[in-house]
């Protein structure tokens, strides 16, 4: 008998896997439409698990404080892979764009969450340097497929921003964040890596780069050739 090939069809994967199964028919097609552009580090297991943890953490503590994060913008959001974590990671989210400065990205961060780009755009991938963002109102535009020309302006103001690749940037955008904003942010200590600019050392240097008023959580994981820190809290 000839393999069945799960990745021919969505149905199949919704049969065995629930709502789940959007989740990774996406990823799986996307992985084969992308193949050669798509760079394995982001499935590398360290990448993987740093983002179970952080939303199991965040599951937590929707359990613990019945938050709602509502409206997420996810910085450096470089293939998408988190928000489609997130989306199925049972915890509350309207909706989620993702900023990336390399334009490369958007079109396989929209494919990594189809069925949520298809609703509506629940889900949005923007080519944005996220120095350009508006933390209390960002507008922005993009190309759209459906009706074949920019959108209209759209306006979004986050209730959470979340910037799991603060090794890359410099913490000055953290600045521009109001006081208020619910903030979920992750680094490491990997300084092997040249865009590694602003990796840390310890749990505490990476706390006091990033001033909380309230502190919901900060963690440290090892992984198998580094530490990675996380910390979430309100500004
Ligand atoms: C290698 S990836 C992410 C690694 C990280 N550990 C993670 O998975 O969250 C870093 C991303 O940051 C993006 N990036 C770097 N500087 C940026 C900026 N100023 N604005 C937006 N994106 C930026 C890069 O284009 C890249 O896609």
């Amino acid at each position: 008998m000839e393999l069945l090939r799960l990745k021919d069809s969505r149905k199949r994967y919704a049969a065995l896997l629930g709502s789940k199964g959007d989740f990774m028919y996406d990823i799986e097609s996307t992985l084969t439409l992308y193949e050669d552009e798509i760079d394995d580090d982001a499935f590398s297991l360290g990448q993987l698990e740093s983002k179970t943890w952080l939303v199991d953490v965040m599951r937590d503590i929707f359990m613990v404080r019945n938050i709602d994060y509502g409206t997420i913008f996810v910085l450096c959001g470089w293939y998408g892979i988190l928000p489609a974590m997130l989306f199925y990671g049972g915890i509350p989210v309207s909706k989620i764009r993702s900023f990336d400065i390399d334009p490369d990205c958007h079109k396989i961060a929209d494919s990594m969450n189809k069925t949520n780009t298809d609703n509506q755009w629940r889900f949005k991938a923007i080519t944005q340097d996220i120095f350009d963002i508006n933390f209390e109102k960002h507008s922005w535009q993009c190309w759209s497929n459906k009706n074949e020309r920019m959108s209209y302006p759209i306006i979004d103001s986050p209730d959470t921003i979340i910037n799991t690749s603060c090794e890359h940037i410099s913490p000055h955008w953290f600045n521009k964040i109001p006081k208020g904003k619910l903030v979920v942010l992750q680094s490491n200590d990997s300084f092997t890596e040249k865009n590694h600019i602003n990796a840390v050392t310890s749990k505490e240097e990476f706390e006091s780069m990033y001033s909380m008023s309230e502190v919901y959580y900060s963690g440290i994981t090892e992984f198998e050739k580094y530490n990675r820190y996380m910390m979430i809290g309100v500004k």
